[in-house]
């Protein structure tokens, strides 16, 4: 079977995580901090917060951020995580359209902004690891006064990823660049955004006796309490175990290795196609894309077969692609709180036509050629 997407987990990766199973710490040991340490060297940034998944990142981050009924500029082609996180902080999402990368566009982000200067923030996803113009970004940052969310999700290893956003996220889930299972991080600059981070990620606890407001935080020479803690915010169990922490550092390790073999594979993709009528790349070969995803667009119109059709004939053959996304807007529950997809019609188009090739570190070569293979022939058969 040849999935969209799966993880590279190999014998270093096993050693390291068995070695944690069998010591003192499951959870809340060493391990966090050395994974954040060398996550936080790795991005270039000064903190990294680790998480339980990637959408408890975006709602940490939401959290430090926003503040009810804020204003926040979001993309309507992510994962539903994304513009989740904003409602998590009773904040409110106004999707903005996508231009042909379908990553979020900038422009009508600023003719929104121009229009409504109460707007707070842009929560931005580096769709399929190709970063929204990071410098377009942060001039509507500086001149607009805004917070921004960098999603990076998708982006992990993708150049001067999380260099802007007051808070950056990224996810470790399995079809992700690394994995720790399930796991998350967040990359900050911030030092006031990292602690709030840090307590909301404990049940919005603090040790720091400096911090304590009770009187019996301290012993008769005005010393805390070794047992002592208090809760100042209310936070959240987003912990990430010690295994999955030194799973998430062998495979850091391996990124540079993970990234390139995804590039060569987008590259042939781009090959393959360059002549083939019906199948278009979503963007042209870009190095600077981290390749989470390979999106061909369709047009099945043209094409004479129907996306449903497509993916029957590619699963018969064991080959199982995906769609990178349905439309946020266009889903019940957001429908009911009013939003209408017509307002996006560029990501109504993009979805139309959105199939995600399978993209992992392991695709073999043979793979990849008989997925090109079974895909033109799919398409051209009618
Ligand atoms: C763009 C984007 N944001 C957020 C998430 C949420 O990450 P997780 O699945 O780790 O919670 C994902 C994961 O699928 C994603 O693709």
């Amino acid at each position: 079977m040849i999935p969209y997407g799966r993880q590279s987990v190999d014998s270093d990766d096993i050693v390291a995580v068995a070695e944690v199973l069998g010591g003192d710490y499951l959870t809340t040991g060493p391990k966090v901090a050395e994974f954040e340490k060398a996550f936080s060297e790795k991005m270039a940034c000064k903190y990294a917060v680790a998480v339980s998944n990637g959408t408890a990142a975006l709602h940490l981050s939401s959290l430090a951020l926003l503040s009810a009924g804020d204003k926040v500029l979001t993309t309507p082609i992510s994962f539903v995580a994304t513009s989740n996180s904003i409602l998590y902080a009773n904040a409110k999402p106004i999707f903005v359209d996508v231009a042909d990368d379908a990553n979020i566009d900038l422009n009508l982000c600023e003719d929104a902004l121009k229009k409504d200067p109460s707007i707070k923030a842009i929560f931005a996803v580096h769709f399929t690891g190709k970063c929204v113009d990071l410098s377009g970004l942060k001039y509507l940052k500086e001149k607009y006064n805004i917070k921004i969310v960098e999603d990076a999700a998708h982006a992990l290893g993708a150049t001067d990823v999380a260099s802007v956003g007051d808070a950056s996220t990224f996810s470790f889930h399995p079809v992700k660049h690394i994995t720790t299972g399930e796991g998350g991080m967040i990359a900050t600059n911030d030092d006031v955004i990292y602690k709030k981070l840090l307590t909301l990620r404990g049940h919005g606890l603090t040790r720091d006796g400096g911090a304590f407001e009770n009187a019996e935080a301290f012993d008769e020479n005005g010393a805390p309490n070794p047992w002592y803690y208090e809760m100042h915010d209310l936070g959240f169990n987003y912990r990430l175990t010690d295994f999955q922490c030194a799973l998430g550092i062998s495979q850091l390790a391996k990124l540079d290795k993970f990234i390139n073999r995804r590039k060569e594979i987008a590259a042939r993709y781009d090959e393959a196609f360059a002549y083939f009528e019906h199948i278009k790349p979503l963007y042209r070969f870009e190095f600077d894309s981290a390749y989470h995803l390979y999106v061909a667009r369709v047009d099945f119109t043209k094409a004479g077969i129907s996306r449903a059709e497509l993916f029957k004939r590619l699963n018969a053959k064991k080959i199982y692609p995906q769609v990178h996304y349905i439309p946020i807007n266009t889903q019940p529950y957001y429908k009911k709180l009013g939003y209408n997809p017509q307002e996006t019609p560029n990501a109504l188009e993009y979805y139309e036509e959105c199939i995600s090739l399978p993209m992992f570190y392991s695709l073999g070569g043979d793979e990849q050629e008989f997925v090109i293979n079974t895909l033109k022939e799919a398409i051209a058969w009618k």
